[in-house]
Order: C-alpha cells, then structure tokens, then sequence
C-alpha cells in the first residue's frame, strides 16, 4: 500500500495538535490523525478555563509560587517561570483565533480563582472554556490550506528503526520515529503515515480508572507507544483525582463539577451539613486538589458513605446562572436545583501529571518525535498540577515545539524504507466481550488498589493482576487483528502497569502520591523516570 509523507504528523485534535498544527502550517504539510470525531478531546470538556497573569494586581511571582505549592516541591522551576511569563502572548493567540473569554467591561477579563491560586486568574468562558477553545481552533484549522485532518483514525503504533529490524532496547541512543501505523476505522486497514516531524498530543489516560471526568479517547495511547518504542517516560505515580465530580452512577465518564464553583465561594460538606475542610488546610475549599481529594476520601471512609456535599446555595441565583450554565442544567437533568440544594460530589480519575517526557523545547527522547499536552512531562506540574494550567501548558510549548521545528525542518528527509503493517493476522476475535471484560477488570483494580490512598501490599496487588492481564491480552494482539477496542485495552493495561511501577519506587508520600507505608515526604526530590 502507499505510504503517505508529511512534513508534520499530529497525533490528537484538542488543543495541543490543533494549537500546533496551526503554526507548524507556516513551515510546511500538515496532517491530524484523529481516532474519533475532530472535537472529541479532554479539551472539549474542560470547564474552569485558563490561568494566566493578566490583572495588574496579579504578578508572574505570584502564578509561579502557586503552581510551586501545588506540584509539592517537583516542579522544575525554569519550567514553570518559561510557562507562566510566556503565558499572555499565548493567551492572546487564543483570542486573536477567535476564541471568546467573559469580560465584566471592555477592557477587564472576568477572571475566577480554583483550588491552590492565591488571586483571580482564571480566564473562562462561562463554565465551557474547552468547548470555546476547540470550537475556535477547528475553525481556524478548517480555513487553513496546509492542514488536513483524518478523523477516525487510530494511531498504533510509532515507526522507528525496529520495524526496519533493526534491534532497539533502552539503551539505543538514536531511537528515530519515522512516522505512524494507523488503523482506519473505516476500511479496517491499517495505513503507513511518513513524516519528518512526529507530534504526540494524544491527551490524558482517565480510562485507567473505573471513575474519570475524561471523556472515552482518554486511554493513555501515545504515553503507552512511546514507552513501547523504548521512550522515557516520567512520574506516572502522579494521577490526580478532582475532589468533585458529580455523584451520578448512572453517568460514565462522570460529570464534572468545576472547581470553578469552589472559587465562587462553595463549600464541601458533610452529609449532616458541617463544613469540613478547614480540619485539614487553612485554605478550607480551596486548598490543592490533592489535600481536598484526599480529605473527602477520608470523610467519605469514615462514614460510608459514597459522596460528601458541595453547597453553592448562599449565592445568588442570577450570579451562579451567568457562571456556571451547563453545570446548573446537568444538575437540573437529575432532579437538583444547584441554587437550592447541596450538590453531592466524590472524587474521580482527572489529570496524568505525569507522561512522555519531554525537554523544554518539548522533545521527546525519541528523535523527531515532540510530545506535547497532557500526554506530555514538562516539569511543570511537579507531583501535583495547579487548577488550570493543563490547557496553558499545551499552548506554551505547542508553541516552543513550533520555534524548535523550524530551525530544524529543513535538514530532515523520509525514509523510503519503511514496510507495510504485517497485516497477515486475518483472525477476528470470536468474542470481542473479553476486551471488554479485560478493561473493566483493569479500571477496577486500579480504583481499588491505585486510587487516593496506597500501600505496597495494595500496589503489589495489582501488579500481579496486571501481569495476566497483560498476559492474556498480548496473547489475543498476537493472534488476532487489530481493533481499537484492543489497541486501547493494551495501552490501558501498559498505562497502569506505569503507574503501579512508578508508586511501587517512590518510597515517600508527596502531591498526588500518597502512601499508607511511608507517610512522610523525603528529603530528597526525584523524579520517577521509566
Ligand atoms: P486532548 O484534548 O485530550 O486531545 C487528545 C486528542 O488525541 C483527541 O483528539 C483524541 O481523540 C486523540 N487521540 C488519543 N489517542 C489517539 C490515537 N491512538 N490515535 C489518534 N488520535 C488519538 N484543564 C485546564 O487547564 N483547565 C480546565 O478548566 C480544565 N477542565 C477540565 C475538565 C474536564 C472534564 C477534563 C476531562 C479535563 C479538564 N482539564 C482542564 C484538563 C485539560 O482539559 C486537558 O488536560 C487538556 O485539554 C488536554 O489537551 P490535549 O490536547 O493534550 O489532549
Ligand atoms: C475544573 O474546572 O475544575 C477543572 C480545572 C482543571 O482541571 O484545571
């Protein structure tokens, strides 16, 4: 089959490919492949909004500190003053392309406040910024000459010197993407895609997990094909759970419920209606998303009971209407009036902190291959990320990923050489419910075993569930051909198999990783790298 060639292959159209994909079309060819619809992303959901300094009573010391507070003393520090000072002209991008932030005047952003910011910064679009995001992204991606875009399309795997047969192991020093193996979902074949320049924004991994706000794309794909290809990976321990999603059991992915609401002067409660959260920071509700998911945790083992209250009520009900919409009518979906009542709320799987890593020019450790996004490992969120500065983090380097491509594009050439997919497994497998079977099972050891609260005895628990796990499912990719469903259930299983790894080796409690058999933090500051 002929291969395609680009100068740019993007894996994912949420806010790191698109951001990316719109300035790397100045240089050259550019192609999005994307496994589902164009929109459907973390992106799309994202409700709180972006932070950046944009009020004069705001500085960048400020923005720095907190996001130093929150990552619990693992973020790099020339990381996070890189981000948060390139921060305004980024935002302004996003504005020039269309995108629409609330405003209380002409010339003054609406901003909000969420958990572990000391000031207003937050610049939302109502409580749907992600939605507003892709929405203005994809317009400008449409109208662009040089970008295209295939939906449905599923990348497997990165081409590199190993499928030339050439032996790869960690210690290869010149590992080389030469581009992808996708399976087109809509002819079941799977397509060679060369490119000189290979982008990885393939997003997060909440699908590790029984209970995540993420949307269903969020498998942990490109994290899982890096580590296949013999990449780096970082700090995998580091999965943040958001202190509130909706309690709904009906509704899988759960629904989030913005710390927005929090900023806004919500308050967690106990069932018989006592505020708790001053018990356990000074920060009561808007302490870190670690401190609080892990308080409600606690409150919610204590009692036995499935969820705690979030109460907006004491606001006005014009006020939470004009800010939170879409949450306002979700909650009136299942029979609660959020200007009424108390919303009740549990944690649930968010945000890798952790994933490919990456430099600060956003290469991998693979050449010719840039991660950026929330699959990515930058150093800024450290062993916890601060409320809103995923989507920054993806325009800051999609833009520094941009900088660096074009100073190198020019000497870079295909290689001819690659083959076909070995499409010989023509077996389909006769029950497809095992997949099925096998990811549920993954998601649930992982909720019991790997969620707020671990012990070796627990980590080692599944560790070994996860051995036959992988087992079984390797045997079924072996024998049969390619689904996605398969695909993603093998980059599940690898996820988590990085995510018990990395917690079985961090012998300390910090950020988002805490553990029963060493509660304390260390003195030492490392980073996990697999
Ligand atoms: P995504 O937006 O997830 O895009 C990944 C893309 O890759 C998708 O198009 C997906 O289909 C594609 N893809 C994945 N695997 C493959 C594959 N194998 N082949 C082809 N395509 C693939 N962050 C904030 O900063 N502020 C917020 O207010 C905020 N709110 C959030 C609310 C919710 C409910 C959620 C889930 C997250 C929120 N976050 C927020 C986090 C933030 O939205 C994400 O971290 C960010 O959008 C990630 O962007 P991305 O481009 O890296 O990945
Ligand atoms: C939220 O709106 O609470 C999500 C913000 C984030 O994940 O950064």
């Amino acid at each position: 089959m002929a291969h395609r060639q680009v100068d740019f292959l993007i894996i994912g159209s949420g806010i790191a490919g698109l951001s990316f994909a719109l300035k790397a079309a100045h240089l050259g060819k550019v192609l999005i492949l994307t496994k589902s619809n164009e929109d459907e992303s973390n992106t799309k959901y994202a409700q709180g909004g972006v932070a950046a300094v944009v009020d004069k009573s705001d500085s960048f010391d400020k923005h720095i500190a907190d996001t130093e507070v929150a990552g619990d003393g693992l973020c790099h520090p020339q990381v996070v003053e890189n981000v948060v000072k390139e921060a305004p002209a980024r935002i302004k991008e996003l504005i020039d392309y269309g995108t629409n932030f609330d405003k209380v005047d002409d010339e003054h952003y609406d901003l909000a406040r969420e958990g572990g910011h000391s000031k207003h910064r937050i610049l939302h679009y109502k409580d749907i910024t992600g939605y507003e995001i892709e929405r203005a992204l994809l317009e400008q991606v449409h109208a662009h000459p040089n970008i295209e875009m295939l939906t449905h399309h599923f990348a497997v795997d990165l081409i590199t010197q190993h499928h030339k047969g050439v032996h790869v192991d960690k210690a290869t020093k010149d590992i080389t993407c030469f581009g992808i193996y996708a399976l087109n979902t809509q002819t079941n074949t799977i397509e060679t895609f060369l490119s000189k320049i290979t982008l990885m924004a393939s997003g997060g991994a909440g699908h590790v997990y029984s209970s995540t706000t993420n949307p269903t794309i969020a498998t942990g794909d490109g994290i899982a094909m890096v580590y296949r290809a013999k990449g780096k990976v970082r700090n995998m321990e580091f999965i943040q759970f958001h202190p509130t999603s909706l309690y709904n059991p009906k509704d899988s992915p759960a629904f989030l419920i913005s710390e927005a609401v929090r900023g806004f002067g919500g308050i967690l409660r106990r069932l018989d209606g006592v505020s708790f959260m001053e018990e356990y920071d000074p920060r009561g509700s808007l302490a870190s998303r670690d401190i609080v998911a892990r308080a409600i945790d606690n409150e919610m083992k204590k009692s036995g009971h499935d969820f705690v209250y979030l109460d907006i009520t004491h606001r006005k009900k014009a006020d939470i209407l004009a800010h939170f919409p879409n949450i306002y009518e979700k909650c009136l979906s299942i029979g609660l009036d959020m200007t009424k009542d108390f919303i009740p709320v549990t944690p649930a799987a968010h945000y890798a902190c952790g994933g490919i890593l990456v430099d600060e020019l956003g290469k991998t450790s693979i050449q010719h291959l840039y991660a950026c996004g929330e699959c990515s490992s930058t150093g800024l969120h450290g062993a916890n990320r601060l409320a809103s500065n995923s989507l920054l983090e993806a325009v800051v380097y999609a833009h520094r990923i941009f900088e660096d491509a074009a100073a190198s594009l020019h000497s870079l050439a295909f290689d001819d050489n690659i083959p076909d997919w070995d499409e010989s497994k023509v077996a389909s497998l006769n029950e497809e419910i095992l997949v099925t079977h096998n990811l549920r099972e993954t998601q649930k050891l992982m909720s019991d075993y790997v969620g707020i609260v671990r012990s070796d005895f627990r980590l080692d628990r599944a560790m070994r569930r996860l051995g036959f796990l992988h087992e079984e499912t390797e045997d079924f990719y072996k024998n049969t051909k390619l689904s996605v469903k398969l695909c993603e259930l093998r980059n599940v299983i690898q996820v988590a198999y990085l995510i018990v790894k990395s917690a079985m080796l961090r012998k300390e409690s910090r950020g988002l990783h805490y553990t029963t058999d060493y509660p304390q933090k260390s003195n030492s500051l490392t980073d996990t790298i697999l």
